[in-house]
């Protein structure tokens, strides 16, 4: 019998799930575009909503943690981490890769140190020595021949789920995302063609900002800002020179194009190194800005791709790495300079944040009131109303069934 005052494990789950936000402030949202509104400032300044997000749309999802080639050396470990949760990545040194919980199997540990690399074939524990292979299988724990029935295959290191993309590394935490396959729909046909998964970082920049981790993708799906704030971009590229693909996954984005004589986003409209030799005419001529759910932005130029991966330290800061990726061939020459990629960018990425700091504020403010979207944020729309849905279904992202 139940006692009063105890919930019934079903509605426990349901009141789990229901993002801790006002119902009826996501009906403008989600209202027709042309017609619809931007989220609520609980949105951006909420920190039980921030909690909420970091389990539903972080935890619960597939969260980009890096370029794997970066993230562990071929044959050793690394720690990485998603949020609140601390992982060992290791490399077995034919190409084959682990994820695991950072604990150890006996008291619980952590096995490495935050950002802690380490090379070799086995994970000792800090604290009484347990050894792991690479596999997370246990080898070795010290003086528990002494325990009767002690069972070495009853303690390997818990697995995580991970997926590996294009080059980058993706992990869900909680186990219980939908496959990859589905999550990203047919975004793969429109990052395949420049062969990121080739691709080499060449800069990196790191960026700390006073803004919700919404606001930056929500800032990056539309240009209708262009005019007003990057002198320098409108140059290179009309801001009404954009189209948004009909996204089917757990993404958003489009395409815009260059005017003409410029052949990439550089502050000269030239490309130090020329375009990747296996790109159509057609991809020569634009450059495509995508936002994969919940933390990955994804910018295809001609020449280089460049990436921003996000990671959310609290309602309103939001930590962001930019990474400038070319083909191997163009980073061997003597010459090679990523600079002029590099200065563009991070002008732009300047003017940007200076940006979404500035609605960081705005909605901080007891005069924030959800305002209309033009029709020139259709991405912006899509993205908004994937992220209200997600409040309220208390899932991650849009799915393709
Ligand atoms: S907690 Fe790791 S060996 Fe004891
Ligand atoms: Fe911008």
């Amino acid at each position: 019998m139940a006692s009063e005052g105890l919930i019934p494990p079903s509605r426990i789950r349901v009141m789990r799930n229901r993002a801790p936000i006002d119902r009826a402030a996501l009906e403008p949202v989600l209202a027709p575009f042309g017609s619809s509104k931007s989220l609520p400032a609980d949105a951006y300044t909420s920190a039980e909503l921030f909690a909420w997000e970091r389990e539903h749309f972080f935890s619960a999802s597939w969260v980009c943690v890096g370029r794997t080639k970066d993230l562990c050396a071929a044959q050793g470990c690394s720690q990485v981490r998603v949020g609140d949760e601390s992982f060992v990545l290791t490399g077995d040194g034919s190409g084959a890769l682990g994820l695991f919980h950072n604990v150890c199997r006996h008291r619980g540990h952590e096995l490495l140190a935050e950002g802690e690399r380490r090379e070799g074939r086995v994970l000792q524990c800090p604290y009484h020595s347990w050894v792991y292979g690479l596999d997370g299988s246990l080898w070795g724990a010290p003086h528990f021949s002494e325990n009767d029935g002690f069972d070495r295959s009853d303690y390997p290191l818990v697995p995580v789920r991970m997926h590996e993309w294009n080059g980058w590394l993706f992990v869900n935490a909680s186990g219980t995302a939908p496959e990859f396959d589905s999550y990203v729909g047919s975004l793969d046909s429109f990052v395949s063609p420049h062969r990121v998964e080739e691709l080499v970082v060449a800069a990196r920049h790191d960026y700390e900002i006073a803004a919700n981790w919404k606001i930056v993708t929500e800032n990056y799906h539309e240009c209708y800002h262009c005019p007003t704030i990057h002198p320098e971009l409108c140059k290179l590229s009309p801001p009404n020179s954009g189209f948004n693909f009909d996204p089917d996954g757990a993404w958003v984005g489009g395409r815009m194009e260059f005017e003409t004589g410029a052949e990439t986003m550089s502050l000269s409209g030239r490309s130090d190194v020329g375009a990747f030799p296996w790109l159509s005419d057609e991809l020569r001529g634009q450059v495509l800005y995508i936002g994969l759910f919940p933390n990955l932005l994804i910018s295809l130029h001609p020449d280089y791709v460049m990436t921003h991966r996000f990671e959310p330290l609290a309602p309103g800061r939001a930590r962001i790495e930019c990474l400038w990726l070319f083909a191997p061939e163009a980073v061997a020459r003597d010459d090679f300079d990523p600079g002029y990629a590099v200065e563009f960018w991070d002008i732009t990425n300047r003017q940007d944040w200076s940006a979404c700091e500035g609605v960081q504020r705005g909605a901080g403010s007891r005069g924030y009131r959800q305002g209309p979207l033009s029709t020139r944020e259709d991405a912006v729309y899509d993205f908004v109303t994937m992220v209200a849905r997600g409040y309220l279904d208390g899932v991650a992202g849009r799915v393709v069934d």
